[in-house]
């Protein structure tokens, strides 16, 4: 398989509407081929006049090699701000510029193993490659998927489609179990026996997830989802503090060393701050 991002000049080859997000389809040739599961795409919003002018990094839902019209990547967006506004504004045939694949995939494990995949609102998009990667190897895949409300959610029938079981929970109860998908973790890792979790959603799941992972001795892997300018390793806006495997707390990039990393390994307790025992952090005044 071809390593390394490449920049393209993408198009959009359509817009849809999916409870509360859009998904948007993007003719990217050259990067389809590339994609593992785990990695993301930074696009460029706005015209070449916008004052918008960083690219915005999204998971990658799905990507297709062959297409009808070549290689396309898939991403869900939530529109919030003025850069996923703008997108989810666009119509079939506008150009997007295109960098990726970025960042380090999930890790699939060597033999046949149980996994539980865990998404939260949007988060859930990358969790769908990732299954059907993991089916491949002779795995079992489980998958909860949880969100405030049920529009709110994304990828249930893509879930029931490729998992064993599927459980959803939203915290209002409009649909499936009332509550957060830690709630159903512990009972489902038993009936499941499972192996390792990977997750993929706001912080604070992320946080709660590799906690009760942890506490059933199961394996955990996060990608999380840092504020980022550059995408490729350059601007240290989206470092964040990850315990190595000699107990030394590094800050450490989430563009190019994660998105993905073990759920263990991520210092939830001081993500936005570095911590004073931090390898390099700045030690008092100093002067
Ligand atoms: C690796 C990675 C994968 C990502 N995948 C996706 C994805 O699949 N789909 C997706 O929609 N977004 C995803 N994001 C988040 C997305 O990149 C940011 O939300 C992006 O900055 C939005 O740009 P904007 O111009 O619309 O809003 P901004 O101008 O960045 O932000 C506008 C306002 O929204 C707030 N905001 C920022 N991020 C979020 C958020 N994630 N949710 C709610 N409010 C927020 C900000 O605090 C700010 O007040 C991902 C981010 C990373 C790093
Ligand atoms: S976003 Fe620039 S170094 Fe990670």
């Amino acid at each position: 398989m071809a390593a390394g991002p490449l920049q393209v000049k993408g198009e959009v080859i359509s817009v849809r509407r999916v409870g509360a997000y859009s998904h948007v389809t993007l003719l990217a040739p050259g990067i389809a081929e590339r994609v593992r599961p785990g990695h993301f795409v930074a696009l460029a919003v706005g015209d070449a006049t916008s004052s918008t002018l960083l690219r915005r990094s999204f998971s990658i839902y799905r990507a297709q090699e062959r297409g009808v019209y070549g290689g396309t990547v898939e991403v869900v967006l939530s529109a919030h701000g003025p850069g996923t506004r703008w997108l989810s504004e666009r119509r079939e045939r506008d150009a997007v510029d295109v960098v990726g694949p970025l960042g380090t995939p999930f890790t699939l494990p060597r033999d046949p193993a149980s996994c539980t995949l865990v998404g939260g609102g949007y988060g859930s998009a990358p969790l769908f490659g990732l299954a059907d990667a993991l089916r491949q190897r002779g795995c079992r895949v489980d998958v909860v998927l949880g969100a405030a409300t049920e529009e709110r959610l994304f990828g249930v029938l893509d879930a029931k489609r490729i998992a064993q079981s599927v459980t959803v929970t939203t915290d209002d109860g409009s649909m499936g179990v009332r509550g957060r998908v830690t709630d159903v973790l512990p009972a489902l890792f038993e009936r499941a026996e499972t192996d390792v979790v990977y997750a993929c959603g706001p912080m604070p799941m992320l946080r709660a997830v590799a906690g009760v992972a942890a506490a059933y001795e199961v394996a955990s892997q996060v990608a999380v989802e840092e504020a980022m300018a550059c995408g490729i390793g350059v601007c240290m806006t989206c470092v964040l503090p990850v315990v190595g495997d000699d107990g030394v707390t590094r800050m450490v990039r989430s563009c190019t060393e994660g998105p993905v990393f073990r759920g263990e390994s991520v210092r939830f307790d001081a993500v936005g701050t570095v911590p004073a025992d931090a390898y390099g952090a700045p030690q008092g005044s100093g002067h």
